[in-house]
Protein backbone atom coordinates (compact mmCIF):
# COMPACT_ATOMS: atom_id res chain seq x y z
CA UNK A 1 0.00 0.00 0.00
CA UNK A 2 1.00 3.43 -1.47
CA UNK A 3 1.29 5.46 2.48
CA UNK A 4 2.35 8.75 0.85
CA UNK A 5 -1.36 10.16 0.30
CA UNK A 6 -2.20 9.11 4.14
CA UNK A 7 1.14 11.10 5.60
CA UNK A 8 -0.07 14.11 3.75
CA UNK A 9 -3.23 13.94 5.56
CA UNK A 10 -1.69 14.86 9.06
CA UNK A 11 -0.43 17.89 8.40
CA UNK A 12 -3.50 18.98 6.62
CA UNK A 13 -5.95 21.16 9.06
CA UNK A 14 -9.17 19.51 7.84
CA UNK A 15 -7.73 16.04 8.59
CA UNK A 16 -7.40 17.40 12.00
CA UNK A 17 -10.50 18.88 12.55
CA UNK A 18 -11.98 15.78 11.12
CA UNK A 19 -10.13 13.48 13.37
CA UNK A 20 -11.95 15.32 16.00
CA UNK A 21 -15.81 16.25 15.01
CA UNK A 22 -18.10 13.18 16.20
CA UNK A 23 -19.62 12.21 13.15
CA UNK A 24 -22.64 9.56 13.35
CA UNK A 25 -21.69 6.92 11.45
CA UNK A 26 -24.10 5.74 8.93
CA UNK A 27 -26.53 3.27 9.68
CA UNK A 28 -24.59 0.09 7.74
CA UNK A 29 -21.79 1.14 9.62
CA UNK A 30 -23.61 1.35 12.71
CA UNK A 31 -25.15 -1.79 12.58
CA UNK A 32 -21.86 -3.27 11.43
CA UNK A 33 -20.63 -1.38 15.07
CA UNK A 34 -23.66 -2.69 16.99
CA UNK A 35 -23.33 -6.65 15.84
CA UNK A 36 -19.45 -6.71 16.65
CA UNK A 37 -19.41 -4.98 20.04
CA UNK A 38 -17.39 -7.29 22.18
CA UNK A 39 -15.18 -7.32 24.96
CA UNK A 40 -12.61 -6.21 22.48
CA UNK A 41 -12.14 -2.32 22.09
CA UNK A 42 -9.04 -2.34 20.04
CA UNK A 43 -7.10 -4.83 18.31
CA UNK A 44 -4.09 -4.73 16.76
CA UNK A 45 -2.32 -7.43 14.15
CA UNK A 46 1.16 -7.55 12.31
CA UNK A 47 0.69 -3.81 12.30
CA UNK A 48 3.64 -2.04 10.23
CA UNK A 49 4.57 1.21 8.81
CA UNK A 50 6.96 2.46 6.75
CA UNK A 51 7.30 6.47 6.33
CA UNK A 52 7.42 7.67 2.68
CA UNK A 53 11.51 8.79 3.06
CA UNK A 54 11.69 4.54 4.12
CA UNK A 55 11.85 5.46 7.56
CA UNK A 56 10.28 2.18 9.12
CA UNK A 57 8.41 3.04 12.38
CA UNK A 58 6.81 0.27 13.43
CA UNK A 59 7.45 -3.47 12.63
CA UNK A 60 4.82 -6.22 13.33
CA UNK A 61 3.14 -5.05 15.78
CA UNK A 62 0.23 -7.23 17.75
CA UNK A 63 -1.94 -6.38 20.89
CA UNK A 64 -5.50 -6.10 22.28
CA UNK A 65 -7.41 -4.30 24.33
CA UNK A 66 -10.15 -4.42 26.53
CA UNK A 67 -13.23 -2.72 26.99
CA UNK A 68 -12.57 0.22 29.38
CA UNK A 69 -8.61 -1.47 29.90
CA UNK A 70 -6.06 1.41 30.35
CA UNK A 71 -3.11 0.96 28.80
CA UNK A 72 0.32 2.73 28.65
CA UNK A 73 2.86 2.89 25.42
CA UNK A 74 5.90 3.51 26.34
CA UNK A 75 9.47 3.05 24.70
CA UNK A 76 12.48 5.52 23.76
CA UNK A 77 12.30 8.75 21.39
CA UNK A 78 11.56 7.43 17.97
CA UNK A 79 10.16 4.02 19.38
CA UNK A 80 6.66 4.55 17.34
CA UNK A 81 4.75 5.50 19.96
CA UNK A 82 3.17 8.42 18.19
CA UNK A 83 2.81 6.75 14.60
CA UNK A 84 0.83 3.74 16.40
CA UNK A 85 -1.52 6.28 17.34
CA UNK A 86 -1.99 7.82 14.33
CA UNK A 87 -2.33 4.31 12.97
CA UNK A 88 -5.48 3.32 15.02
CA UNK A 89 -7.16 6.75 14.51
CA UNK A 90 -6.55 6.25 11.06
CA UNK A 91 -5.22 9.35 9.83
CA UNK A 92 -2.31 7.07 9.00
CA UNK A 93 -2.96 3.15 7.26
CA UNK A 94 0.00 1.08 6.94
CA UNK A 95 0.49 -2.97 6.31
CA UNK A 96 -1.48 -5.26 8.99
CA UNK A 97 -4.89 -5.54 10.60
CA UNK A 98 -6.40 -2.47 12.95
CA UNK A 99 -9.59 -2.73 14.89
CA UNK A 100 -11.61 -0.06 16.99
CA UNK A 101 -14.61 -1.86 18.16
CA UNK A 102 -14.56 -4.86 16.03
CA UNK A 103 -14.43 -1.91 12.39
CA UNK A 104 -11.36 -2.29 10.42
CA UNK A 105 -9.71 0.77 10.23
CA UNK A 106 -9.73 1.53 6.77
CA UNK A 107 -11.45 4.44 4.28
CA UNK A 108 -14.83 3.36 3.95
CA UNK A 109 -15.06 3.11 8.32
CA UNK A 110 -12.96 6.09 9.04
CA UNK A 111 -15.80 8.22 10.03
CA UNK A 112 -17.06 5.48 12.31
CA UNK A 113 -13.72 5.06 13.81
CA UNK A 114 -13.42 9.20 14.37
CA UNK A 115 -16.72 9.11 16.50
CA UNK A 116 -15.25 6.58 19.01
CA UNK A 117 -11.94 7.90 19.37
CA UNK A 118 -10.56 10.82 20.80
CA UNK A 119 -6.46 11.57 19.45
CA UNK A 120 -4.59 13.92 21.56
CA UNK A 121 -1.35 14.83 19.50
CA UNK A 122 1.92 15.20 21.08
CA UNK A 123 2.44 18.33 19.81
CA UNK A 124 -0.32 20.68 20.40
CA UNK A 125 0.32 22.87 17.18
CA UNK A 126 -0.43 19.91 15.03
CA UNK A 127 -3.82 19.81 16.93
CA UNK A 128 -5.24 23.25 17.59
CA UNK A 129 -6.27 24.57 14.15
CA UNK A 130 -9.46 27.49 15.70
CA UNK A 131 -8.34 31.01 16.14
CA UNK A 132 -9.40 31.29 19.80
CA UNK A 133 -9.93 28.98 22.65
CA UNK A 134 -13.78 29.09 23.03
CA UNK A 135 -14.03 27.70 19.66
CA UNK A 136 -11.32 25.59 19.10
CA UNK A 137 -12.33 23.73 22.40
CA UNK A 138 -16.10 23.99 21.63
CA UNK A 139 -15.32 22.83 18.19
CA UNK A 140 -16.19 18.71 18.92
CA UNK A 141 -19.39 20.37 20.50
CA UNK A 142 -20.41 22.82 17.32
CA UNK A 143 -20.59 26.12 19.03
CA UNK A 144 -23.89 28.00 17.96
CA UNK A 145 -23.12 31.15 16.06
CA UNK A 146 -25.79 32.62 17.81
CA UNK A 147 -27.61 31.71 21.51
CA UNK A 148 -31.08 30.40 19.98
CA UNK A 149 -32.95 29.01 23.12
CA UNK A 150 -29.55 29.44 25.14
CA UNK A 151 -27.67 26.29 23.07
CA UNK A 152 -24.66 28.89 23.03
CA UNK A 153 -24.26 29.25 26.42
CA UNK A 154 -24.68 26.00 27.42
CA UNK A 155 -21.26 24.97 25.13
CA UNK A 156 -19.51 27.94 26.25
CA UNK A 157 -19.97 26.57 30.14
CA UNK A 158 -19.22 23.35 29.12
CA UNK A 159 -16.25 24.87 27.75
CA UNK A 160 -15.34 26.78 30.73
CA UNK A 161 -16.21 23.64 33.15
CA UNK A 162 -13.97 21.89 31.44
CA UNK A 163 -11.15 24.43 31.04
CA UNK A 164 -11.73 25.16 34.83
CA UNK A 165 -10.45 21.30 35.70
CA UNK A 166 -7.48 22.10 33.65
CA UNK A 167 -6.78 25.54 35.64
CA UNK A 168 -7.06 27.19 32.20
CA UNK A 169 -10.16 29.20 32.37
CA UNK A 170 -8.79 32.09 32.10
CA UNK A 171 -7.50 31.46 28.31
CA UNK A 172 -11.20 30.89 27.37
CA UNK A 173 -10.82 34.14 24.66
CA UNK A 174 -7.25 34.03 23.91
CA UNK A 175 -5.72 33.30 21.24
CA UNK A 176 -4.43 29.28 20.05
CA UNK A 177 -1.31 30.39 18.43
CA UNK A 178 -0.44 32.33 21.25
CA UNK A 179 0.00 30.38 24.00
CA UNK A 180 2.56 28.49 25.84
CA UNK A 181 3.46 25.36 25.23
CA UNK A 182 1.67 23.61 28.58
CA UNK A 183 -1.60 25.88 27.84
CA UNK A 184 -1.71 24.57 24.57
CA UNK A 185 -1.49 20.99 25.88
CA UNK A 186 -4.02 21.57 28.36
CA UNK A 187 -6.42 23.23 25.60
CA UNK A 188 -6.02 20.21 23.35
CA UNK A 189 -6.80 18.10 26.21
CA UNK A 190 -9.62 20.19 27.20
CA UNK A 191 -10.72 20.11 23.64
CA UNK A 192 -10.54 15.76 23.15
CA UNK A 193 -12.07 15.19 26.59
CA UNK A 194 -15.19 17.55 26.08
CA UNK A 195 -16.27 15.04 24.07
CA UNK A 196 -16.11 11.99 25.90
CA UNK A 197 -14.90 9.52 23.01
CA UNK A 198 -15.64 5.98 23.91
CA UNK A 199 -11.69 4.97 23.21
CA UNK A 200 -9.26 7.84 24.48
CA UNK A 201 -6.24 7.95 22.46
CA UNK A 202 -3.55 10.19 24.38
CA UNK A 203 0.04 11.27 23.06
CA UNK A 204 2.25 12.51 26.17
CA UNK A 205 -0.72 14.30 28.26
CA UNK A 206 1.13 15.49 30.92
CA UNK A 207 4.10 16.95 28.71
CA UNK A 208 4.56 20.48 29.70
CA UNK A 209 1.69 20.30 32.27
CA UNK A 210 2.52 21.81 35.66
CA UNK A 211 2.30 19.79 38.99
CA UNK A 212 -1.33 20.77 39.59
CA UNK A 213 -2.69 19.91 36.29
CA UNK A 214 -0.69 16.43 36.23
CA UNK A 215 -2.27 15.27 39.39
CA UNK A 216 -5.75 15.89 38.31
CA UNK A 217 -5.10 14.58 34.90
CA UNK A 218 -4.02 11.41 36.75
CA UNK A 219 -7.08 11.13 38.60
CA UNK A 220 -8.72 12.08 35.94
CA UNK A 221 -7.68 9.27 33.93
CA UNK A 222 -7.47 7.19 36.79
CA UNK A 223 -11.61 7.64 37.55
CA UNK A 224 -12.16 7.09 33.71
CA UNK A 225 -14.47 4.34 32.89
CA UNK A 226 -13.30 4.84 29.00
CA UNK A 227 -10.80 2.49 26.99
CA UNK A 228 -7.70 4.73 27.13
CA UNK A 229 -4.20 4.02 25.55
CA UNK A 230 -1.56 6.40 26.14
CA UNK A 231 1.93 7.05 25.09
CA UNK A 232 4.12 8.18 27.79
CA UNK A 233 7.55 9.13 29.29
CA UNK A 234 6.17 9.58 32.77
CA UNK A 235 6.27 6.17 34.08
CA UNK A 236 5.29 7.05 37.41
CA UNK A 237 1.69 8.32 35.59
CA UNK A 238 2.49 5.15 33.78
CA UNK A 239 1.98 3.06 36.91
CA UNK A 240 -0.72 4.64 38.80
CA UNK A 241 -3.17 4.53 35.73
CA UNK A 242 -2.46 2.12 33.28
CA UNK A 243 -3.46 -1.70 33.89
CA UNK A 244 -1.60 -2.84 31.49
CA UNK A 245 1.85 -1.79 29.95
CA UNK A 246 3.33 -2.42 26.39
CA UNK A 247 7.04 -1.61 25.40
CA UNK A 248 7.90 -0.65 22.31
CA UNK A 249 11.71 -0.22 20.84
CA UNK A 250 12.54 0.83 17.33
CA UNK A 251 8.75 0.09 16.75
CA UNK A 252 8.66 -3.28 17.41
CA UNK A 253 6.64 -4.45 20.99
CA UNK A 254 9.02 -6.21 23.11
CA UNK A 255 6.95 -6.68 26.22
CA UNK A 256 3.58 -6.11 27.66
CA UNK A 257 2.42 -6.45 30.92
CA UNK A 258 1.36 -6.05 34.01
CA UNK A 259 2.88 -2.39 35.43
CA UNK A 260 4.67 -4.10 38.06
CA UNK A 261 5.93 -6.77 35.45
CA UNK A 262 7.36 -4.45 33.10
CA UNK A 263 7.85 -0.91 35.40
CA UNK A 264 9.82 -2.99 38.02
CA UNK A 265 11.64 -5.19 35.17
CA UNK A 266 15.48 -2.63 35.30
CA UNK A 267 17.35 -4.62 33.08
CA UNK A 268 13.97 -5.34 30.79
CA UNK A 269 13.77 -1.40 30.82
CA UNK A 270 17.18 -1.02 30.02
CA UNK A 271 17.34 -3.62 27.49
CA UNK A 272 14.28 -1.64 25.52
CA UNK A 273 16.45 1.50 25.52
CA UNK A 274 14.96 3.82 28.60
N1 LIG B 1 6.85 12.34 9.05
C1 LIG B 1 7.86 11.49 9.24
N2 LIG B 1 8.66 11.14 8.21
C2 LIG B 1 9.67 10.26 8.38
N3 LIG B 1 9.96 9.67 9.54
C3 LIG B 1 9.20 9.97 10.60
C4 LIG B 1 8.11 10.90 10.51
N4 LIG B 1 7.54 11.00 11.72
C5 LIG B 1 8.24 10.19 12.53
N5 LIG B 1 9.23 9.57 11.86
C6 LIG B 1 10.17 8.55 12.38
O1 LIG B 1 9.42 7.40 12.75
C7 LIG B 1 9.98 6.82 13.93
C8 LIG B 1 8.91 6.73 15.00
O2 LIG B 1 8.54 8.06 15.36
P1 LIG B 1 7.48 8.36 16.49
O3 LIG B 1 7.20 9.81 16.45
O4 LIG B 1 6.36 7.42 16.33
O5 LIG B 1 8.30 7.98 17.80
P2 LIG B 1 7.89 8.13 19.33
O6 LIG B 1 8.08 6.80 19.98
O7 LIG B 1 6.57 8.75 19.44
O8 LIG B 1 9.02 9.12 19.86
P3 LIG B 1 8.95 10.24 21.03
O9 LIG B 1 9.16 9.52 22.34
O10 LIG B 1 10.13 11.12 20.73
O11 LIG B 1 7.67 10.95 20.95
C9 LIG B 1 11.19 7.68 14.31
O12 LIG B 1 12.33 7.07 13.76
C10 LIG B 1 10.91 8.99 13.63
O13 LIG B 1 12.11 9.64 13.31
MG1 LIG C 1 5.86 10.48 20.22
Amino acid sequence: MDNREETTEIIRPEAVAASRFPESPNPAEARTVTTAMAAIAVEVRGLSYTFPDGTVALQDVSFSVAEKEKVAIIGPNGAGKSTLLLLLNGLLRGQGLVKISGLEVCRRNVKAIRSKTGLVFQNPDDQLFMPTVLDDVAFGLCLPSEDRDGQRRQVVEKVKSKLKELRAEHLINRSTMRLSPGEKKKVALAGVLITEPEILLLDEPTSGLDPASRRWLEDYLKGLERTLIMTTHDLELARKVAQRIVLLSRGQLVAEGGPEDILDDQELLEGGGL
